[in-house]
């Protein structure tokens, strides 16, 4: 069947854009189906960078037709920013280019104003959203008071719809959170001139992408965030508010369950996490700055979205598991290869032991009990020499082929292609072990 999927095995941050960039030379529609722009997927090619937030990575392609679908939540002042930056990369965004499902939800400026009260309400016990008002935007769906982009279709219902909501929403800023409240005429404003720009973009894309399927047209589903920040199956308060796994493409897209060809998996050679939240093989110290990088690189471990340093450690296996068995993963994409250069070893988690002493390839309540695990680590030896030239299997050290045949072994899934670096051609496809 024509449907590809691509998920973070992660926390987010696994160089899922670039694949998905490698992965539309052969995609017909390249399409979001959870989150919003919390996400910040980059694309390098040649000299140039793409850091995309809500548009799907595709879009750097000339042949493909973007989509966003019901499962988002829009914020329509960041996408029409992104659509501005690509049009001034030379890049065609047309409505012939990029839909927009009438039944995806908005963000208002009022949810971006509760996520960050509610966060410093919370003190110490904060989340570490990324501040783009993605919790009350689900929240509000979830309890049928969303905003949806088919209202931007009516533009005297828009206008009392967002009255309504920015209603409730200064009750609750000025009476909860004791803070400023928003401007709402302002607002109603703004979203008329949103509305009047989107339309043409606003479609069925439930049914556009069925008909594509039929017609045997290649879909690739681009997950944002990482598994482990799912809602139902990460490591829950922290995580986002939607539906990160594979099974998630189906309500995300409206499209009816049929076979999927790939599910694959962007995993990060080591591991990063940004916001608060358990984390068994965590660095600190020289160890943590060594993989976290300066910042001088750009692909250093710095947020895309917010800029914050990203927390990062070794590879566990035992997540990498979890996350193959939460998605049917067929195969894994190995990232930043290049990054783990210049280490005497390297060391992987390959399984938990819990506080009685009993070991755990994969733990029984899966993630929620993270932080009262040890990790068991395994120590394989490190390779000095740069990766970041490196385009042929055969042209890896042994110990980068080492490590590659290890990750399969531990996870079950084979590594179809490893990067060594974010430009487009920085790839090594990996031949199947024998
Ligand atoms: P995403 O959210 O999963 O799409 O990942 P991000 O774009 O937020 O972060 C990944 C960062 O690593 C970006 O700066 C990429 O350009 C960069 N990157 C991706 N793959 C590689 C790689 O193999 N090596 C290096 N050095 N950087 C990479
Ligand atoms: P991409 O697609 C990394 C994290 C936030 C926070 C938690 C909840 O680039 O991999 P939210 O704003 O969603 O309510 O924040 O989720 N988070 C991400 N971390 N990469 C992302 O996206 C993320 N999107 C959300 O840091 O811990
Ligand atoms: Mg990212």
């Amino acid at each position: 069947m024509p449907l590809n999927i691509l998920v973070g095995t992660q926390w987010g941050d696994e160089g899922k854009g670039r694949i998905v960039d490698l992965l539309s030379a052969e995609s017909d529609y390249v399409v979001r189906y959870n989150g919003g722009d919390n996400a910040g997927h980059t694309v390098t090619v040649g000299d140039e960078t793409f850091k995309l937030h809500l548009i799907p990575s595709g879009i750097v392609h000339k042949h493909t037709i973007g989509a966003l679908g019901n499962g988002l939540v829009i914020n329509p002042k960041s996408l029409l920013a992104e659509m501005e930056m690509l049009k001034e990369a030379g890049i065609d965004i047309s409505p012939q280019r990029l839909q927009i499902s009438y039944a995806a939800h908005l963000i208002t400026p009022g949810h971006i104003a509760l996520d960050r009260a509610r966060e410093a309400a919370r003190g110490t016990g904060q989340i570490g959203t990324t501040g783009r008002g993605i919790g009350p935007a689900y929240t509000d769906k979830a309890s049928r008071n969303g905003l949806r982009v088919f209202d931007l279709l009516d533009e005297k219902n828009l206008a009392e719809k967002l009255k309504t909501h920015l209603d409730q929403v200064n009750h609750r800023l000025s009476s909860i959170y004791q803070t400023g409240t928003l401007d709402e005429k302002e607002i109603i404003q703004e979203f008329m001139e949103y509305a009047r720009v989107l339309k043409p973009y606003i479609v069925d894309v439930a049914a556009t992408l069925t008909e594509a399927l039929s017609a045997q047209k290649m879909v690739l589903a681009e997950g944002a965030q990482g598994i482990l920040l799912d809602i139902d199956h990460g490591s829950y308060p922290y995580v986002t508010s939607s539906n990160v796994t594979a099974t998630g493409v189906f309500t995300g897209l409206g499209i009816g369950i049929c076979p999927v060809e790939r599910v694959i998996g962007a995993t990060k050679a080591f591991q990063s996490r940004v916001g608060a939240g358990p984390f068994p093989t965590e660095l600190e110290g020289e160890q943590a700055n060594r993989l976290r990088g300066t910042g001088s690189n750009p692909w250093d471990e710095f947020g895309t979205t917010t800029g914050r340093p990203r927390r990062v450690g070794w590879l566990d296996g035992v997540l990498l598991r979890y996350a193959v068995r939460l998605n049917g993963l067929t195969e894994l994409v190995l990232t930043k290869m290049d990054v783990l250069s210049g280490l005497p070893e390297i060391q992987v988690c390959t399984a938990y032991r819990a506080v009685d002493g009993k070991t755990y390839e994969i733990p029984p309540m899966g993630v929620t009990t993270l932080e009262t695990y040890q990790p068991i680590y395994e120590t394989l030896p490190g390779w000095q020499e740069d990766l970041m030239r490196v385009r042929r299997w055969e042209d890896l050290p042994q110990a980068a082929q080492a490590y590659i045949r290890f990750v399969e072994k531990m996870s079950g899934v084979p590594v179809c292609l490893a990067s060594v670096g974010p430009e487009r051609s920085q790839v090594v496809e990996v031949p199947r072990d024998a």
